[in-house]
C-alpha cells in the first residue's frame, strides 16, 4: 500500500494522522527531530494499531539527511509536512528561531522531492485570516498580516507552496488550514503533551482539572460575543487527522481545482471560552474553577470557519462534537497521571 512519509509524526496532530493513514490501509513513515514529542508515542501508535510505524529521528533543517533519506526511499508518493514550531509567544520572543526551523524543513524537502510526482500536504492555519471581516470565513476571504513571526511563517510557506506548485507540475498540494485542535484519541493512548505551562485553552483546562495547576484565566469577558468571551471553531484532533486522509485520496484522485489548493479544516461552528468550560464540565461531571481576566494581546475576537468548500470538494466532514471533544481530552489527561509520557 501507498508509503506516506509523516513529518512531525510523533507530535500531537501527527501521531493520530498516521492512526487514521494506517486504519485507512497507508503506510505511513514518520520523520521526527523528537525537539518537542516523545518517542514513546510510537509504541502508543503500535498500541492502537497493532503496526508499528517506520521512523527516522533526525533534523528536517539538514538538508543532506533529507536528501538522504529521499534517496533511500523512491517509493514515497504522499508527504504530510506537520514538522514545524508552533509557540505563538515563543516566536515573538525567538523569530530567527521560528524562520530558520519552519522555512528550511519545508525548503529542503520541496528541494529534494523537485521532479518526483509527489502528493504535498500542509499543516497551515486559520491564524492567516487573523480577524476575518465576515463569518464564517472562506478560504477565499484575504489573508492579513500575521499577528506574530508563527503565524507569518504559515502565511509566507503558503506562499512558497504556490509558487512551488506553479513552477513545477510534479508537485500536488494542498494546505489544509486547521481550527482549534483539540481533544485525543478515543483509546486515550495518544493525546497533547504540552511542554511546561499550556498556553492553549483546552490543555490548560484539563491540567487544571485534574490538579496541575490553578484556575483557569479566561481572557477578556468584554468582546463582542453573546457571553463576552472570545470565539473559536474547536475541531476534535481525530476529525483533523481525518481529514489529511482526505486530502491524500484527493491528490491521488487528481485535485480538479489544480495542483495547489486550500482548504478550512473545521467543524464550521463557533464556541465561546466559556461555553468550551460549560462543555468540560457537563461532559466529564467535573467543576473548574476559573477566574476572568484581563485580553490577552494578539487574540482575535472571533473566528469559525466556513467549511462548505472542504464537504464539498474535499468530501470530508467533522463528526464529533464539543462534548466528545472534551471527554477524550478529560481522558487522556487522566490517562498521562498513571502512565506519564514526558
Ligand atoms: C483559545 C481561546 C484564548 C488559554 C492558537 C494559535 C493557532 C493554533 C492554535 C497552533 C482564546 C482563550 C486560552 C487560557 C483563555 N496554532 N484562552 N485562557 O489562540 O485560538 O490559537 O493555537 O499550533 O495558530 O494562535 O488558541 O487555545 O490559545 O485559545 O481564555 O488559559 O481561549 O484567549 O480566546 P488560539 P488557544
Amino acid at each position: 500500500m501507498s508509503k506516506i512519509l509523516v513529518t512531525g509524526g510523533t507530535g500531537y496532530i501527527g501521531s493520530h494522522t498516521v492512526v487514521e493513514l494506517q486504519n485507512a490501509g497507508y503506510t505511513p513513515i514518520v520523520i521526527d527531530n523528537l525537539v518537542n514529542s516523545n518517542v514513546g508515542v510510537l509504541d502508543q501508535v503500535e498500541k492502537i494499531t497493532g503496526v508499528r510505524p517506520a521512523f527516522h529521528q533526525f533534523d528536517l533543517c539538514d538538508e543532506e539527511k533529507v536528501h538522504q533519506f529521499v534517496a533511500d526511499h523512491p517509493d514515497v508518493r504522499g508527504i504530510i509536512h506537520f514538522a514545524a514550531y508552533k509557540a505563538v509567544g515563543e516566536s515573538v520572543q525567538q523569530p530567527l528561531k521560528y524562520y530558520h526551523n519552519n522555512f528550511f524543513s519545508l525548503v529542503n524537502l520541496l528541494n529534494a522531492y523537485a521532479g518526483k510526482p509527489v502528493n504535498f500536504v500542509f499543516s497551515s492555519s486559520c491564524t492567516v485570516y487573523g480577524q476575518p471581516d465576515e463569518l464564517p470565513v472562506t478560504e477565499a476571504a484575504p489573508v492579513k498580516k500575521a499577528e506574530s513571526p508563527y503565524g507569518n511563517t504559515k502565511q509566507v510557506s503558503e506562499e512558497i507552496l504556490s509558487e512551488t506548485a506553479a513552477a513545477f507540475s510534479n508537485y500536488n498540494i494542498i494546505s489544509l488550514r486547521y481550527f482549534n485542535p483539540v481533544g485525543a484519541h478515543e483509546s486515550a493512548l495518544i493525546g497533547e503533551l504540552p511542554l511546561g505551562v499550556p498556553q492553549n485553552l483546552v490543555p490548560f483546562i484539563t491540567q487544571s482539572a485534574v490538579g496541575k495547576r490553578g484556575p483557569i484565566t479566561v481572557f477578556g469577558n468584554n468582546y463582542n460575543t453573546p457571553d463576552g468571551s472570545a470565539i473559536r471553531d474547536y475541531i476534535h484532533v481525530v476529525d483533523l487527522a481525518k481529514a489529511h486522509v482526505a486530502a491524500i485520496r484527493l491528490l491521488e484522485k487528481g485535485n480538479p481545482n489544480g495542483n495547489y489548493d486550500v482548504f478550512n479544516v473545521g467543524t464550521g461552528q463557533g464556541n465561546s471560552v466559556l461555553e468550551v468550560i460549560n462543555a468540560f464540565e457537563d461532559s466529564t461531571g467535573v467543576k473548574l474553577n476559573y477566574q476572568i481576566g484581563p485580553r490577552r494581546a494578539g487574540d482575535v475576537e472571533q473566528v469559525w470557519g466556513d467549511v462548505s468548500k472542504s464537504t464539498n470538494e474535499l468530501g470530508w466532514k467533522a463528526e464529533l462534537d464539543i462534548s466528545e471533544m472534551m471527554r477524550s481530552a478529560w481522558k487522556w489527561e487522566q490517562y498521562l497521571k498513571e502512565h506519564p509520557l514526558r
